[in-house]
């Protein structure tokens, strides 16, 4: 069982919207995926209530609750999606539940100077530090023209962590979250450039180098 979260202390940077992709990208090729919500505001978990019964299942879990449901074992994959403002020893305490973590970053100053907190943060993290969980950064909602889409493509480049992708700012995520898809299950010409800027993300998935 393989177990992928979605991980920034900052509120907004994409943690949801990575989470409830990644979960319909894995259910739609035939994996048996759950995804954990820690966050108390449930997006995760309102986004699978939209999700229609024809798509492929992905089973929601309310981790933030102390009584939430266990994973079942027959689960290939776990998508967790973490909440905002986690620091200290509830951060390592998150960490531990995963192998890979994937950390979105919003191209502002405000976010890039968190972030940089975040990463100093999560480095020295236990888990982390012992290569008992593999993390990587992705630039998320980009701009291609804006000055400050290269300034964070840079600063993260930087990190000496695999910088995988940049995800442009799309309409595509959000209209596929108010639906309950992601942007694999939208129409294919529509959605082009982001499945193509996800490929990344994919490969180094499916790479042992995110794997423990
Ligand atoms: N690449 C993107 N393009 C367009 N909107 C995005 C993108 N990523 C996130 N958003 C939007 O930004 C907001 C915050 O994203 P969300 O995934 O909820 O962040 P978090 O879970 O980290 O708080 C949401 O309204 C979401 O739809
Ligand atoms: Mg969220």
């Amino acid at each position: 069982m393989r177990h992928i979260m979605v991980l920034n202390a900052k509120g907004g940077s994409g943690k949801t919207t990575l989470a409830t992709n990644l979960a319909s990208y894995f259910a739609s090729q035939q994996n048996n995926v759950a995804l954990v919500d820690y966050d108390p505001q449930a997006s995760s978990l309102a986004w699978l209530n939209e999700r229609s019964s024809a798509r492929p299942p992905i089973t929601g879990i309310a981790g933030y609750q102390r009584n939430a449901g266990r994973v079942k074992r027959q689960t290939d994959i776990v998508i967790l999606d973490a909440p905002a403002a986690v620091h200290g020893a509830e951060l390592t305490t998150l960490v531990r539940k995963a192998e890979t973590i994937l950390i979105p970053v919003l191209p502002s100053p405000i976010d890039m100077r968190a972030a940089s907190n975040f990463i100093k943060e999560i480095k020295s993290c236990a888990p982390v530090a012992q290569k008992k969980a593999k993390i990587a950064l992705i630039a998320n909602r980009c701009r291609s023209i804006t000055n400050i889409s290269a300034e964070l493509e840079e600063f993260l480049s930087k990190q000496k962590i695999p910088f995988l992708t940049t995800l442009r700012d799309s309409q595509n995520y959000v209209r596929a979250a108010d639906r309950g898809l992601g942007i694999f299950e939208l129409g294919p010409a529509a959605s082009a450039m982001d499945r193509e800027q996800w490929q990344p993300i994919l490969k180094w998935l499916k790479s042992k180098r995110s794997q423990v």
